[in-house]
């Protein structure tokens, strides 16, 4: 028997929503696989619970956290509380707490129809993102000085360690190797050129260690045309904390938009529990109307499953997700549909169980 417990933050807007759907999804599973069982906890942290209790989670959240076995969250997000508090404290502290330093964005096409792109198919748009989760741009270093005066600086410091660089490079080969991908490095050392020349010289270092992955390295303004004019240019790609994070909004327009697009926290150590999340936010416009689309909190769960060494399960999950959008009658309104988040989640577990048999 493998037993799983799953930490959940639904946190905010629509995150409860799909969050629930996610739920759905896993129970399911559990009924219909003997060998399988989860156990749930379910956390009331996020924006609300800052208004009412001053902090975004408890102040031993992550000493509470840290024997699950993964954390499932929703979004977080509140008209009211500046978007630097919630990310800073809850997610963020959450992703450095734990050490998941990689950012796992598949970058994958489930529908021709769901592209913008003229002429670009399924086999055309399938890689996987592995953004720097832990450093970089964003380790929240700098200084502001002399605030409010004319003479006012303030300095963003990027934080690019050997180790924190050298251990992404490295998950990434390792990920190109045992999927025999080819893999890209994305930085900008013509411009940054302390921090991306560091990148790039770590990137060839590594890749010594490697010589049966073939590798391209691209400058971040190319690649960001190449995801939209040649998508087909990338399978595996690393790249740093920001770069990571707009380049996969790319990859979410080139594949559906937010309501598909999913991402994963990984400690691939295991020393600590790892998140499980959709991209979206809390989408205050949307929320409490039962109409947020599930499908990217569905796939959450199935990086998951992976993660916990269950791939049949995470790969019936995702041909489920493909099987819905190709039948085009059980779609939310983002994607043109009518159905409700409940009625999506509830056809998509009749769908996966009968896929099973
Ligand atoms: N990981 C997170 O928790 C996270 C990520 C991004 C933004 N946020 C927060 O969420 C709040 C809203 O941010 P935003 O509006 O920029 O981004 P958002 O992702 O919440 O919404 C952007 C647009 O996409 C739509 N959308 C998003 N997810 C959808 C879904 N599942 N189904 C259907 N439509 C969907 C929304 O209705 C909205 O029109 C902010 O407070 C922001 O800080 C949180």
């Amino acid at each position: 028997m493998n037993h799983y417990n799953i930490a959940l933050i639904p946190g905010d807007g629509i995150g409860p929503e799909v969050v629930e759907e996610g739920v759905k999804v896993l129970k399911a599973i559990e009924e219909a696989d003997k060998t399988i069982s989860f156990t749930f906890k379910e956390f009331p942290w996020g924006c609300e619970y800052y208004l009412k209790n001053g902090k975004m989670m408890d102040d031993d959240a992550l000493d509470i956290l840290k024997d699950y076995d993964a954390i499932y969250l929703g979004a977080v997000g509140y008209p009211g509380v500046p978007d630097h508090i919630s990310l800073r404290d809850l997610l963020i502290k959450i992703r450095k707490g734990f050490d998941q330093y990689v950012n796992l964005r598949p970058v994958e096409l489930l529908h021709p129809d769901l592209t913008p792109l003229k002429n670009k198919t399924e086999k055309d748009i399938d890689m996987l993102v592995i953004r720097e989760n832990s450093e970089g741009e964003y380790s929240g270093a700098g200084d502001w000085l002399f605030k409010d005066k004319p003479e006012e600086v303030v300095l963003q410091t990027g934080v690019f360690s050997r180790k924190g660089t050298e251990r992404i490079i490295r998950y990434a080969y390792e990920e190109a190797r045992k999927s025999n991908r080819t893999l890209t490095s994305i930085s900008k050392g013509n411009a940054l050129n302390y921090s991306m020349v560091f990148w790039d010289q770590v990137f060839e270092e590594v890749g010594k260690e490697y010589p049966d992955v073939k590798t391209y390295s691209y400058l971040v303004d190319a690649a960001s045309l190449y995801f939209v004019s040649q998508p087909e240019r990338f399978e595996v790609v690393v790249t740093s904390n920001l770069f990571g994070d707009i380049v996969t909004d790319i990859g979410a327009a080139i594949t559906g938009g937010m309501g598909l697009a999913t991402g994963a926290n990984i400690n691939p150590e295991r020393k600590y529990p790892s998140m499980f999340e959709p991209v979206h936010g809390s989408a205050p416009d949307i929320a409490g109307k039962g109409i947020a689309n599930p499908i990217a909190a569905i796939w959450s769960v199935s990086q998951m499953l992976d993660f916990f060494g269950l791939e049949e399960w995470a790969e019936a999950v995702l041909n489920t997700i493909k099987q819905i959008l190709k039948e085009n009658t059980y779609l939310t309104p983002d994607l043109g549909g009518s159905v409700s988040t409940d009625e999506l989640g509830s056809h998509f577990v009749e769908l996966l169980i009968k896929n099973r048999g």
